[in-house]
């Protein structure tokens, strides 16, 4: 070996030099390695910084928007909650003084009149009463946005409930050159529902067709279609009128929402008609669409409704004439509420004795036996409610029929009245059909 490694000394050096060789070129393509990896991880750090900043940026920014629109929320929130309280108030103040100019034109009317006496009352009983309605549909719409509005559940007559509403336009539908027509068919003789809600329906639509139809016809129909325990009722209001163009029918169903602008100058109106009626349709699991054709246009609404409990009661002014005589104290603090409720009732040829406060409705109780107490919510000192618990705890023979009177048609009074042993109730302005109401169930008629 020795003298092999002697005689190839070139040949080792040459071997010696190469691998010295390979290893420096190994060592810098190691090193050119190293550094293309120290360069891209320099970029990844980099861009990874980037995107952290970004993500923070990010962060920030989501955080200020959603303060931002909690912020807003909040006070939306608050001047939702403002605007129905400042409305219930508000319509309250107006109700109260348009209760006492309805009450005692109801009155009036029930008295021996002239020609042009009968012709300014009647004028004078329409306009209060365009006032209450938009009054109320003010106060309803307010009511519905926020989630107050519940619906009554009793048994009523459709046909009848939609004929009202369709003899109460004739008159000045026919006084311009439209005919009024009312077509019913398939209707069960009564159903179980809100009959106001679904009157206010039939008005809004009527009151529409009416206002924009100058020549033609008017055709309301209605007919039901029985379901699983109760009914499809379905009315359509179809006119001859000046029509809805394509493009805005959608948007007549949002609040405040007119045709357009020289509407209100021509037709008057506030664009909530539409809106309310939508609602309180999607209240009772149905719908309202409109479709327009060459000249007019069709509102159909279905609504759901429930089969009836029982047999219908018919308030008319020859049932309230037999009302068998009883007597009745009636409980307002206002002069004015109380002269109304009483003439109204001694029309009604009913015994009346008032009081003008809470002791006094105790003190009268406690002396004679009332059949009927029509009690008023709001009172200085002792509110309605504090009188009626206190008349219920008197050691009464016989306990009379308490009905709550009030301005505030929300529905928490109502249980409120209920919870005071009060046993029904009865919206302010008080109406000549409301009273023969109770008086009917107080007889064993209803
Ligand atoms: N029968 C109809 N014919 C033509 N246009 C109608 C009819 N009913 C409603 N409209 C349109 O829908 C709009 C909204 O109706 P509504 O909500 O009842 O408000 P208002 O009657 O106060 O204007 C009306 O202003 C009108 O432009
Ligand atoms: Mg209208």
């Amino acid at each position: 070996m020795l003298h092999v490694a002697e005689d190839d000394g070139g040949v080792e050096d040459e071997r010696l030099a190469r691998a010295y060789r390979r290893a420096a070129r190994e060592r810098e393509a190691r090193r050119a390695a190293e550094m293309l990896l120290e360069q891209k991880s320099l970029e990844l750090y980099q861009s990874n910084e980037q995107l952290r900043q970004q993500a923070s940026r990010l962060e920030a920014m989501v955080d200020a928007r959603t303060a931002e629109l909690s912020a807003a929320l909040e006070q939306a929130t608050a001047a939702t909650r403002a605007k129905s309280d400042f409305l219930a108030t508000m319509s309250h103040e107006i109700r109260t003084p348009l209760n006492a100019v309805i009450g005692l034109a109801d009155v009036l009317a029930m008295s021996p009149l002239n020609d042009e006496q009968e012709r300014h009352l009647a004028v004078l009983i329409r306009s209060a009463g365009s006032l209450l309605n938009l009054v109320n549909d003010i106060l309803d719409f307010s009511k519905i946005e926020s989630g107050h509005l519940e619906l009554e559940r009793r048994d009523f007559d459709p046909a009848a409930e939609i004929g009202n509403v369709v003899e109460a336009f004739r008159p000045q539908v026919e006084a311009k050159d439209v005919t009024l027509e009312y077509r019913v068919s398939g209707l069960p003789a009564v159903m179980r529902g809100d009959s106001l809600r679904v009157r206010q329906i039939a008005t809004n639509l009527l009151s529409n067709a009416a206002k924009f139809t100058a020549q033609g016809r008017i055709v309301v129909a209605l007919s039901a279609t029985a379901r699983e325990g109760g009914w499809e009722l379905r009315l359509t209001v179809s006119d001859t009128g000046v029509g809805v163009k394509a493009e805005v029918m959608e948007r007549l169903f949002e609040p405040f929402m007119q045709g357009d602008s020289s509407i209100t100058r021509n037709f008057g109106g506030t664009g909530l008609g539409l809106a309310i009626s939508r609602r309180l349709a999607e209240l009772m699991a149905g719908t309202i669409t409109v479709t327009s054709g060459e000249a007019g246009s069709t509102f159909a609404v279905t609504l759901s409704l429930e089969a009836a409990a029982a047999e219908p009661v018919r308030i008319d002014a020859q049932r309230a004439a037999t009302l068998p005589r009883m007597s009745v104290l009636v409980v307002d603090d206002h002069d004015t509420n109380r002269m109304v409720a009483q003439a109204l009732l001694r029309k009604l040829g009913q015994r009346v004795v008032a009081a003008a406060s809470g002791p006094e409705a105790i003190e009268f109780a406690g002396r004679e036996a009332f059949d009927l107490i029509l009690m008023d919510m709001q009172m200085p000192g002792m509110d309605g409610l504090t009188a009626t618990r206190e008349i219920r705890s008197l050691p009464l023979t016989r306990q009379p029929r308490i009905v709550a009177l009030t301005a505030n048609a929300f529905d928490r009074d109502r249980e409120r009245c209920l919870e005071a042993g009060m046993d029904a109730f009865v919206t302010k302005p008080v109406r000549a059909e409301d009273v023969s109401r109770e008086l009917l169930a107080l007889s064993g008629a209803a």
